[in-house]
């Protein structure tokens, strides 16, 4: 019998829809309170621990889930990913991201070409390049060292770098590696940006890399024609060559541009651009910042979690149970978001990088197929380090809309601190909060619970939590490259698991398109009203009244 064309179709999808109700039913109170299902919610793997016993779902659910799992063909998906089939059909390209950590010796192929070599070759150019500039044997066109880099890029060009950057600096191993140099992300076309990443950086001692997969993006190749002429306004056209270099799939449009093709870092048109941070992408600024070694810490770290996926039993398997409960969350007791919340102030930016990695992938309206979907994908990421998060937004998230929550907590803080009698340290009140705030949505508080503690009468609705609230929570040994590397691809894998279970394709992005053609359409305008006087044609009334306004304003 031919499968169904969608999951929605498939009897586990049905009895999971039924299993909703008696779920509905009951409160997580009550779910907390079975022993034996809290200790079946846990995993350990290389000394982080899932618990995911706060999730409204019983063992039930999960045997339910792994059916769906089933009906999906997840596991042959997992498998056809790492063998380089062309899961991206409609850019007709495979998905080896994974590849891009894998080890030297290992074999993985797209149309037939074990890519590694391809891989290592890339890492090696990076390593020596890096190496010459850290030790100054790379020079910038007047003979000074070159201290600080400038990265130009935007999207997956951009977020995942700053997210492993923003968690390398407050680490004591790569943070000292790093000392006496400068790494700074431009990414948005808007002035300002440029503005705050050339104040206080001379031409003279900056290394430029203009980072993007095509060499198209509009905003990244205008911000590379600002710096370049930043460059050559205080160097000279000469001093390109030594202060920009470039990370990109689209050699030749590289060489267009004027950087050196021997000074341009390749990867592949098998690596997703949010999914690009282990190639050149991440690699390249990540190691002229903190030197490879660290960086290849960190791409162990990802391949550690590449080979758990793809080899651990689903019950034990982190990014599959991750990803299953996202699809229940999602799809079955229709949460609409999801709360990214680390506790570590260094992993400030691993929520924007998710954003992009989880809302760009699974964002869809089709199946991969061009079905119409009868069900939503995709969820709203968001997030904040706790415990600044719990003064802004918990306040929603605790009484108003629920929403579910991944806590991230870390065993050992990057930067402990220890202060002599007081009751507890920072890092230990950090973790009470961590430790607290996923019992206070999950239990709640009733009004009995309030009239006992003698709150007014008239205030207790407003005090009452009703709880029933999911999260879960993953803690980490500590925050280094390695267990940095591990997060990354934990988030990646769980993504492309929720994808498999929808049966849409994770891996294109045409829904930036539209927005993209329609700028051209402006910038166009803009020129021509500004440049040759014509008026503003072609657009709607309410376009067309305010580009004449903006246009006005901006004529003298
Ligand atoms: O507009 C979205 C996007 O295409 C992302 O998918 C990508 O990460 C980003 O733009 C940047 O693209 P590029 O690396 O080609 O400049």
């Amino acid at each position: 019998m031919a499968s169904p064309a969608l999951i929605s179709e498939t009897g586990p999808w049905k009895d999971l829809k039924d299993h909703v109700e008696d779920i509905k039913k009951t409160h997580l109170r009550e779910l907390m309170a079975d022993m034996g299902r809290c200790q079946s919610m846990t995993v350990e793997f290389d000394d982080m621990l899932l618990d995911y016993s706060r999730q409204r779902a019983t063992l039930d659910t999960i045997d339910k889930l792994f059916k769906l799992a089933e009906a999906a063909c997840l596991k042959q998906k997992i498998s056809r990913m790492f063998n380089g089939d062309k899961i991206n059909s409609t850019e007709n390209r495979s998905v080896l991201h994974v590849a891009l950590r894998a080890p030297r010796d290992a074999v993985i192929c797209s149309d037939r070409k074990n890519v590694v070599p391809d891989v290592w070759g890339v890492l090696d150019q990076i390593k020596e390049f890096s190496e010459r500039v850290r030790n100054g044997s790379w020079v910038g066109a007047t003979g000074k060292q070159l201290k600080n880099v400038i990265a130009i890029g935007i999207g997956g060009s951009f977020l995942g770098p700053l997210f492993v950057h923003t968690a390398f600096q407050t680490d004591a191993e790569a943070g000292e590696y790093a000392k006496g140099r400068q790494l700074r992300f431009l990414a948005n076309v808007d002035p300002i940006d440029v503005a705050k990443n050339i104040t206080g950086l001379d031409p003279e001692t900056t290394l430029v890399v203009v980072v993007s997969k095509t060499f198209t993006t509009a905003e990244t190749m205008l911000n590379a024609r600002t710096l370049r002429e930043w460059i050559i306004a205080a160097l000279g056209p000469s001093a390109v060559a030594k202060h920009m270099v470039a990370v990109s799939t689209n050699l030749p449009l590289v060489e267009k541009f004027g950087i050196d093709p021997n000074n341009a870092f390749a990867f592949w048109d098998w690596v997703g651009g949010r999914y690009s941070v282990c190639s050149a992408v991440g690699v390249l600024p990540l190691s002229l910042q903190y030197g490879f070694e660290v960086v290849e810490k960190f791409l162990k770290g990802a391949q550690s979690i590449d080979q758990h996926f793809y080899t651990a039993p689903f019950e034990k398997n982190i990014p599959v149970l991750l990803g299953l409960l996202s699809v229940w969350n999602v799809s079955f007791l229709g949460y609409p978001a999801r709360a990214i919340l680390p506790y570590s102030q260094a992993l400030e930016k691993f929520a924007p990088h998710i954003q992009q990695v989880s809302m760009e992938s699974n964002g869809k309206g089709v199946s991969i197929d061009g079905l119409p979907l009868p069900f939503e994908t995709g969820e709203i990421d968001f997030g904040e380090p706790g415990t600044n998060g719990q003064h802004s937004f918990y306040q929603l998230i605790h009484q108003g809309r629920a929403i579910p929550c991944d806590f991230i907590g870390v065993i050992r803080s990057q930067q402990p601190v220890y202060l002599k009698g007081e009751m507890v340290n920072n890092h230990d009140e950090l973790m009470s909060n961590f430790f607290a705030q996923p019992d206070a949505l999950a239990y709640g508080k009733t009004p009995e619970q309030l009239q006992k503690e003698s709150v007014p009468e008239h205030l207790v609705p407003h005090k009452t939590f009703t709880g029933n609230r999911p999260s879960l929570s993953l803690l980490l040994p500590s925050l280094n490259a390695y267990n940095i590397g591990q997060l990354l691809a934990i988030y990646e894998h769980r993504v492309a698991v929720q994808g498999f279970i929808w049966g849409i394709n994770s891996f294109d992005q045409w829904g930036v398109e539209l927005g993209k053609s329609l700028a051209t359409q402006v910038r166009k305008q803009l020129h021509a009203s500004r440049f040759k006087g014509e008026s503003v044609e072609g657009f709607n009334f309410s376009t067309t009244t305010m580009l004449t306004k903006y246009l006005k304003a901006t004529s003298d």
